[in-house]
């Protein structure tokens, strides 16, 4: 009999895995699920990075093995983009490493740095993988809670110093997911005082980084703090900012010792990514900034139209400023699983309880960005309607 480890007996399905066979039930019973669970772009990729896929599939040399660490080109283009978005110099080949995704990059980061019986402290609510990636090594995790009177950051002054001596690793996320909030320079700066004090390897998830409203001030990478790059990487990610989800491609970028480790396991684990997608990449990468722009100018009306609707059901849900997603209240006398789980049975909505992302997101519920207007607008008459019935 095949017996398994602790650690997939003790692994919890990945969310959306299981909310994607939730949805197939209830479509295959005939209802129309609007589906604002998953912040899975629905807007297209920039036509240039298909047409430049579909050329490069064609070249007979692009269906061999790719190189393990990555295209010069695309290392070249990395560097550029980093540069001109965020003044940041990056070494090519030493201080990137192309990725598929930048999801795999937060696994590999923790097997690098983590060991068994280390802590690695995490914002709660967080992305489920920092905790997974964390456990896969045998590491503990110690929960930061971000408060909205905090701004959703964590109080990095609050942890124990019995915690501090055995921590190697301390999460971050900014524009965050799930609560939409962005880090300030002074937060950032602060984070890396506490990594040199401590020796602590920050990795900073950064996959929301161009998704952003309202003139706000363009998210800040943690890179461009100084002396940062001694204990830093950073994640990026093509699927929210280029909208390219399914080409599965992202990249880490900062310190030289962690992003060659990371390149030392993943040649042992896969063979790099398909060139033909990291010609697309690159393509992206070259995009000039208003793609971007008139990008968000979408996704800001949608967050528009959800927040006046949210805010007129009695509900609260404060404006977003950076992410692909609004952090909403739930109705008093609701858990956020019982509220997540009643709008679906009775409006056929689909949403993310915010206990999904730590025990911190009680109380909220996560709403997608990656639908249409209309959809949108379909989702708040039907929760509407529940309401009133
Ligand atoms: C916070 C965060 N990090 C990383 C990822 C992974 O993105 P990808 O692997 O597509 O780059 C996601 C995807 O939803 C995310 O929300």
């Amino acid at each position: 009999m095949v017996q398994l480890s602790h650690l997939i007996e003790n692994l919890p399905p990945f969310h959306f895995a299981d909310a994607k066979r939730r949805i197939a039930e209830k479509t295959a019973q005939g209802v129309d699920v609007v589906n604002l669970s998953v912040g899975d772009p629905d807007l297209p990729a920039p036509p240039q990075v298909v047409e430049r896929l579909c050329a490069e599939m064609r070249v007979a040399e692009n269906h061999r093995y790719p190189e393990y660490r990555g295209m010069q080109e695309l290392h070249e283009a990395i560097a550029r983009w980093f540069q001109h978005r965020f003044g940041v110099e990056l070494a090519p080949q030493r201080e990137i490493m192309p990725l598929i995704g930048s999801k795999e990059g937060l696994v590999y980061a923790a097997s690098c740095v983590l060991n068994a019986g280390d802590i690695a402290l995490a914002p709660d609510p967080y992305y489920p993988v920092y905790i997974s990636a964390s456990a896969s090594v045998g590491a503990q995790t110690y929960l930061l809670p971000l408060r909205e009177e905090n701004g959703f950051l964590p109080d990095l002054q609050s942890i124990p110093g019995d915690v501090l001596a055995k921590a190697r690793l301390l999460w971050l996320n900014y524009p965050n997911n799930p609560t939409a909030a962005s880090a300030p320079r002074s937060f950032f700066e602060q984070a890396v005082a506490l990594a040199h004090q401590h020796n602590l390897a920050l990795v900073h998830d950064m996959a929301y980084a161009e998704v952003y409203y309202d003139n706000h001030e363009r998210p800040l990478s943690l890179l461009e703090i100084p002396g940062a790059k001694e204990v830093t990487v950073e994640l990026h990610s093509l699927s929210k900012t280029y909208n390219m989800a399914g080409f599965r491609i992202g990249m880490m970028v900062g310190n030289p010792t962690l992003v060659d480790a990371v390149a030392r396991l993943k040649s042992n684990v896969d063979s790099g990514i398909f060139r033909p997608v990291q010609y697309a990449a690159i393509e992206a990468l070259n995009l000039p900034e208003d793609w971007i722009l008139e990008r968000n100018v979408i996704y800001k009306r949608r967050r528009d139209a959800l927040v006046q609707g949210w805010n007129a059901l009695g509900l609260r849900a404060p404006l977003n400023q950076a992410g692909l997603y609004v952090w909403a209240s739930v109705p008093q006398g609701f858990t956020s699983k019982q509220f997540a789980d009643w709008l679906f049975e009775k409006a056929g909505v689909f949403l993310t309880p915010g206990t999904n992302f730590g025990p911190s997101g009680e109380g909220y519920v996560r709403i997608s960005l990656t639908a249409p207007e209309e959809r949108i607008q379909l989702a708040l008459e039907r929760i509407q309607r529940a309401f009133s019935s």
